[in-house]
């Protein structure tokens, strides 16, 4: 190589690597010094890091980019009618995607898709105005692959008005910080004051997605651990799951798969980490109670009902699932967690006669698990005056009757 050729690319590598340098040290995490960042895990869990950020966790909430919006935007396909005269189209315009609100073919106003929320069965937008965010009145349902009302908005009126609430962000982002709100009074830090209680929100402190240290707690002195000694093979500075019970197993998702009874709150989700109890945060629990339980939102809650969970002392979420799975497992997956309990089953004559060996081999799930219509949600499409059924897996497992 030429020499002056050197002198040109050494300091342009001196100024690389800074910058790589920079930016794992200076990487400031929104939740605080003790957070490294989802980035910082990349390095030394590379597998589990690809596979994470595929998973509908990562994508419980998400910047509302073109390719994270799903949803037709083509003429023909991107239109809700709330009357002859009204409608909402859902346009792109440059790299921007808008719900723009129409009279007698006049353009009212344009609200921009700011944040999207949800991935797996459907997803619900949300625009910014000053401090706050609020529910666009059309989402994208998968069931139907079309948009529908969002959940109990009107099909005859269209709203802006409905606020998103902080704790949305609390089980579907890893952080939200509350901004600080100036009263007629004084000036006071709404975030210390009051937890949760105002749900103003620093746009720039919203970690979106559920991501690595939101299930596993703070993580910042486990990475400086093992990149200061990068031998050591046994985590160090970080909760195992190990050594947790099986109630706390529990817990670490329950902490968002329980419900949302906001008036048994007794602090902020966001303060939860892996080791808490959920009796901690929650007053009661709906467990036990003889309240019917929505399949919405609420796994925990019909799992306990389940004579499988109650009769036997370890099984938890991850019994069946595995939380960083990219791949959706089949349900005859699924159904081999079973029959690692239930090696036979038995089944009735009649259930055996009606009933093909295949499936009653391979898939338990329909019959013992079926999806159910959710009573908390429910859509209406454009045009339609019935209302479309939202369905879930209840978590219920058990004999139903019709299902032979
Ligand atoms: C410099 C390397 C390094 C970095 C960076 C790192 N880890 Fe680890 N981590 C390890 C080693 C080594 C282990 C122990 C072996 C294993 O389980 O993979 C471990 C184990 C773990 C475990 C398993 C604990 C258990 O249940 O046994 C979790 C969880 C974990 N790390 C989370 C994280 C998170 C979250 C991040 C990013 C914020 C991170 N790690 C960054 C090296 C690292
Ligand atoms: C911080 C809140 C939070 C925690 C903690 C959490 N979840 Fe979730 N989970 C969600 C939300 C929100 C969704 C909906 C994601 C979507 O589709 O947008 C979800 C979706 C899921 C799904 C369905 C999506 C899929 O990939 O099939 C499963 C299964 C699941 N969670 C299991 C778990 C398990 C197991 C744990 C504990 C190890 C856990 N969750 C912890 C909030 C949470
Ligand atoms: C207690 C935790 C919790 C709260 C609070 C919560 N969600 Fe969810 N949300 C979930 C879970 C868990 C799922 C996925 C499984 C289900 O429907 O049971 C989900 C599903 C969704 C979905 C469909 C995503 C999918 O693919 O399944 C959307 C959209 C959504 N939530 C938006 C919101 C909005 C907007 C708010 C605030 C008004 C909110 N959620 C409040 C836990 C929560
Ligand atoms: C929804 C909650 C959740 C999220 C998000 C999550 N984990 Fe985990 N992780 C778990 C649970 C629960 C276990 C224990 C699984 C088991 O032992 O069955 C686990 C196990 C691990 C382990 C040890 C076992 C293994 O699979 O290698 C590592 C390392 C780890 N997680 C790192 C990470 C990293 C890095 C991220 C982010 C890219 C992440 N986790 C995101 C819940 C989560
Ligand atoms: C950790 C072990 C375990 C797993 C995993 C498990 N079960 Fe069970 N299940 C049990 C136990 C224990 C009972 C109670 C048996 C009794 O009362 O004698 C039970 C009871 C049942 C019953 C009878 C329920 C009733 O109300 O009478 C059905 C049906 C059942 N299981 C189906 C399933 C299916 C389907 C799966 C997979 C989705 C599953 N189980 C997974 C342990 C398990
Ligand atoms: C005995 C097995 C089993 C256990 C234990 C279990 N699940 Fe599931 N879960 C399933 C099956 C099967 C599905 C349906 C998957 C499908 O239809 O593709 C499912 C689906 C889900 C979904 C998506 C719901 C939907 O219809 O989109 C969520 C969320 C979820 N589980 C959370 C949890 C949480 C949280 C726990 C612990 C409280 C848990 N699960 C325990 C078997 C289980
Ligand atoms: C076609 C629907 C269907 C399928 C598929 C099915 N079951 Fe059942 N299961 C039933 C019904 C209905 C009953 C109640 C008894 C009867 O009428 O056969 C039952 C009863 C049970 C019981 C309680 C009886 C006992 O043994 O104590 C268990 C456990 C069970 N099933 C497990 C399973 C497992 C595990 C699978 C998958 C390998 C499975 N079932 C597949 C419909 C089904």
């Amino acid at each position: 190589m030429k020499k002056s050729s050197l002198v040109f690319i050494f300091p342009l590598l001196i100024l690389l690597l800074a910058s790589c340098r920079n930016k794992d040290a200076d990487y400031i995490d929104p939740r605080g010094t003790d957070y490294a960042g989802a980035e910082s895990c990349i390095q030394c869990h590379q597998d589990v890091s690809h596979d994470a950020a595929q998973n509908a966790h990562f994508k419980a909430s998400s910047l509302a980019l073109p390719e994270n919006v799903l949803g037709n935007f083509r003429s023909g396909k991107n239109t809700f009618h709330y009357d002859k005269d009204t409608k909402l189209v859902m346009e792109k315009r440059g790299d921007s995607l808008y719900q723009v609100l129409y009279k007698n073919g006049k353009e009212l106003r344009a609200y921009k898709y700011d944040i999207v929320f949800g991935i797996k069965n459907a997803q619900t937008f949300a625009y910014w105005h000053e401090k706050r965010a609020y529910e666009l009145p059309v989402s994208y349902y998968k069931s139907t692959n079309d948009w529908g009302t969002s959940p109990s908005f009107s099909a005859t009126v269209p709203n802006f008005n409905r606020e998103i609430v902080k704790d949305c962000y609390s089980c579907h982002s890893s952080n939200a910080g509350s901004a600080i709100v100036k009263t007629s009074s004084t000036q006071r830090d709404v975030s210390t004051m009051f937890m949760d209680t105002d749900d103003a929100v620093r746009k720039e402190t919203i970690v979106y997605g559920i991501d690595c240290e939101r299930c596993h707690g703070p993580a910042k002195k486990h990475v400086q651990t093992h990149q200061k000694f990068p031998d050591l093979k046994i985590a160090q500075d970080i909760v195992t799951f190990k050594s947790l019970t099986n109630q706390q197993k529990l817990d670490m998702c329950s902490i968002c798969h329980s419900g949302n009874d906001s008036r048994s709150k007794m602090q902020s989700r966001f303060n939860f980490k892996p080791g808490d109890k959920f009796s901690d945060y929650y007053r009661k629990n709906s467990i036990g109670n003889n309240g019917e339980i929505d399949v919405h939102g609420n796994q925990n809650g019909l799992l306990a009902q389940s004579q499988c969970f109650v009769k036997s002392e370890t099984m938890n979420c991850t019994t069946c699932h595995s939380p960083h799975q990219k791949t959706k497992p089949t349900l005859a997956s699924y159904s081999q967690a079973c029959i690692s309990c239930h090696k036979t089953a038995n089944h009735s004559e009649a259930t055996i006669r009606n009933t093909p060996q295949a499936i009653l081999k391979s898939n338990c799930i329909d019959c013992h698990m079926p999806k159910q219509t959710s009573k908390a949600i429910t859509f209406q499409r454009s045009g339609d005056e019935k209302l479309s059924g939202y369905f879930l897996r209840t978590h219920r497992i058990a004999i139903y009757p019709d299902k032979k």
